[in-house]
């Protein structure tokens, strides 16, 4: 890329768009109505719950040697995950902390509370899961299962083509996929929105890295994943939701 075109993108890091924003111009400053926090289910797909957070999953509760000992981390065991430790992972990224009426607060923070995620599984070893792409739902604390996926070679080779041939993402118990509905925050934010995205995305992902840890499981965020690829596997459009960020757990 031209110099001059990277300067020129570096202006969508700064506070200028935030700061121009019209207001008036976005759909919510035209009343529009806002749109869902979370993405419909089909009528064909029934909810799996998933067992309440338990504390007693975590290890290592101590927040020091979270923090000191965060890596990431590439090699993971042939151990399954329990749904237990898989609820903990999905409450500590994208749980939800309280409702106030249409306003739904999570567990971790989101600019304007826009929260435009939705997090994609896919699961390769969880306890009395079969392998396939699951969706979660914050709202119910549940899972969707997506695809199924009869041959678990299949889904690792599509998860490696996913992640651009990165074959760790594959051989993990669980990959994580986050997607974006940028519209939840184009809504309000106009401009300012793939900054806003961009930043929330880091929450998540470092929320997984100290909840993994917790629970004697590494992850890696990735952002080098194959764009089409992603997407075809969640059948996601790429346009008005794509995949953002990706992270393997499983235990080491
Ligand atoms: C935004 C972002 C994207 C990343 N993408 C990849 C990736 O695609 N593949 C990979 O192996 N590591 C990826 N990483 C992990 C970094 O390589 C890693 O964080 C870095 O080398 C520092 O190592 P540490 O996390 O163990 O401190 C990514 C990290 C971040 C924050």
């Amino acid at each position: 890329m031209v110099k001059d075109k990277l300067v020129e993108m570096r202006e969508y890091l700064t506070a200028n768009t935030w700061v121009n924003i019209d207001f008036k111009q976005s759909d919510q400053g035209k009343k529009i109505e806002m749109p869902p926090v979370q993405k419909a289910i089909r009528t064909d797909q029934e909810l799996i719950a998933l067992p309440d957070v338990n504390p007693e999953v975590i290890q290592t509760s101590n927040y020091y040697d979270l923090v000191a000992n965060r890596e990431s981390r590439r090699q993971f065991t042939d151990q399954e995950l329990s749904m237990t430790e898989l609820s903990f992972l999905l409450w500590a990224t994208q749980g939800v902390r309280k409702q106030t009426g249409k306003h739904v607060f999570r567990n971790v923070p989101s600019a304007g509370n826009r929260h435009t995620f939705e997090t994609y599984l896919a699961i390769n070893r969880v306890e009395s899961l079969a392998k396939g792409i699951y969706r979660y739902l914050p709202l119910e604390h549940a899972l969707v299962l997506e695809t199924e996926f009869s041959d678990g070679a299949e889904l690792e080779e599509e998860m490696k083509q996913a992640a651009n041939m990165q074959s760790f993402f594959a051989s993990a118990a669980v990959g994580f996929i986050w997607t974006t509905i940028p519209y939840r925050m184009e809504w309000r934010y106009l401009d300012c929105t793939a900054k806003m995205i961009a930043i929330d995305a880091g929450h998540v992902c470092q929320n997984l890295y100290l909840a993994a840890g917790a629970i004697g499981c590494g992850t890696c965020a990735m952002a080098a994943y194959n764009q089409a690829k992603a997407d075809a596997l969640l059948k996601v459009d790429g346009k008005d939701e794509f995949v953002v960020y990706m992270a393997p757990v499983g235990k080491v």
